[in-house]
């Protein structure tokens, strides 16, 4: 069996690398200045593992004093629907008592996952927990949920690469694509 081409079923480019790149240069730069007169390092956590690529792109954008911490999170499986049961499979390893929390999300559609982390991570004393998502598919909200920052709001379609997976693969494709119809 050979190996299928790491591009394999991928129908269109629906952002490429430069427009992701310009994009989270403008977001790092609104951060940096939202948070330049905060007197306590801002708390950047990366949702795993959806949001690797973009923490890593995010961060080197954000020109202040930060630290950060990973908590992973199961609430899709490989299924096209939301479970909506959130599982904590890794969670943060400092404490975010009395600190402004920015929680980096690389897609959010029904808002319900994150409206559950926000209680777990609200409930835990942060001072201010603030959103920030790569992609926002708005038409699919049913959360009540303030997002702060947003990269791109998109369509209702399956999107994948620069993080996101299908099926676990395709995450290290550097843009976002959308899926074919002859996926496997
Ligand atoms: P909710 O509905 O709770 O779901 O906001 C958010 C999670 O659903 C996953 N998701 C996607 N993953 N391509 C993906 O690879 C997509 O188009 C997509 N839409 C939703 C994702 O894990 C996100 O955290
Ligand atoms: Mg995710």
């Amino acid at each position: 069996m050979t190996k299928k081409d790491w591009e394999y079923g991928i129908s269109k480019t629906l952002i490429d690398s430069e427009t992701l790149r310009a994009r989270i240069k403008e977001l790092g730069a609104e951060i940096t200045r939202d948070f330049a007169g905060k007197e306590e390092d801002l708390v950047v956590v990366c949702l795993l593992k959806g949001s690797l690529l973009f923490m890593a792109d995010l961060i080197r954008e954000i020109k202040l004093p930060i630290t950060i911490d990973f908590m992973e999170i199961s609430s899709y499986g490989n299924d096209f629907a939301s479970t909506r049961e959130v599982k904590i499979l890794k969670d943060l390893e400092g404490s975010i008592m009395g600190k402004d929390v920015l929680i980096v999300e690389d897609i959010i559609d029904s808002g319900l996952t994150l409206k559950k982390v926000l209680k777990i991570i609200g409930g835990r004393g942060a001072k201010e927990v603030y959103l920030c998502t790569l992609l926002d598919k708005k038409v699919k909200r049913e959360a009540d949920i303030n997002v702060q920052y947003v990269g791109f709001e998109i369509d209702d379609e399956f999107v994948l690469g620069y993080g996101l997976d299908f099926k676990q693969e395709y995450r290290n494709i550097p843009y976002i694509a959308v899926m074919g119809e002859d996926f496997e």
